[in-house]
């Protein structure tokens, strides 16, 4: 299965986060895609996307991803995977990740299926549009507080994407 990661990030976090799941999965940055300089149809040729947003604003999706999911309308993933990630801060309790929810939102219209629900442990925010039926649809990180848990919880993703 050829996986590529898809991110879109303001600060460089999120393209952090992108490059630790490159390494532990030996994707090469060839594969690894910054959304601000990339065009829609470079999803053609992976089976397993890998999409990361921040959150900005009130529970804003980051704002590079705006253009390239209006172009992804138009692409049909149907047979394809995907999977989320996202970097938010969660003292912003209320919009915890909530880019993370806009993505998945965006990306439903694709057809493709979604992978790797995650709820990682002790988090202490009260509410995310990342959260749908009751579970994150993706792995939810804090750079900004808790970067002492993110490689742990990008194992403990990957693992469960496995299972
Ligand atoms: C003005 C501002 C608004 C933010 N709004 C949110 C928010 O609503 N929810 C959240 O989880 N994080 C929020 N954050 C935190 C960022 O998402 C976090 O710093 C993230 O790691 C930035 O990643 P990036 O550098 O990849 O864009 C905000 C940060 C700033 C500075």
């Amino acid at each position: 299965m050829k996986a590529g990661i898809f991110y879109g990030s303001s600060t460089g976090t999120t393209r952090e986060i992108a490059e630790m799941i490159a390494s532990r999965l030996g994707i090469s940055a060839d594969d690894v895609h910054d959304v601000a300089k990339t065009n829609p149809s470079a999803v053609e040729p992976y089976d397993l996307l890998i999409c990361g947003t921040s959150t900005w604003g009130d529970g804003e999706i980051q704002t590079d991803w705006l253009d390239f999911l209006d172009g992804l309308d138009m692409v049909d993933l149907h047979g394809r995977k995907i999977a989320l990630f996202g970097s938010g801060d969660e003292t912003m309790a209320d919009t915890f990740c909530s880019g993370v929810g806009e993505l998945y939102k965006r990306l439903r219209r694709t057809g493709a299926e979604f992978i790797g629900s995650y709820p990682a442990n002790v988090y202490k925010f009260n509410h995310s549009a990342a959260i749908v039926n009751g579970e994150p649809v993706g792995l939810l990180l804090d750079q900004v507080n808790l970067p002492d848990l993110t490689p742990g919880r990008i194992d403990g993703w990957l693992i469960s994407m496995q299972n």
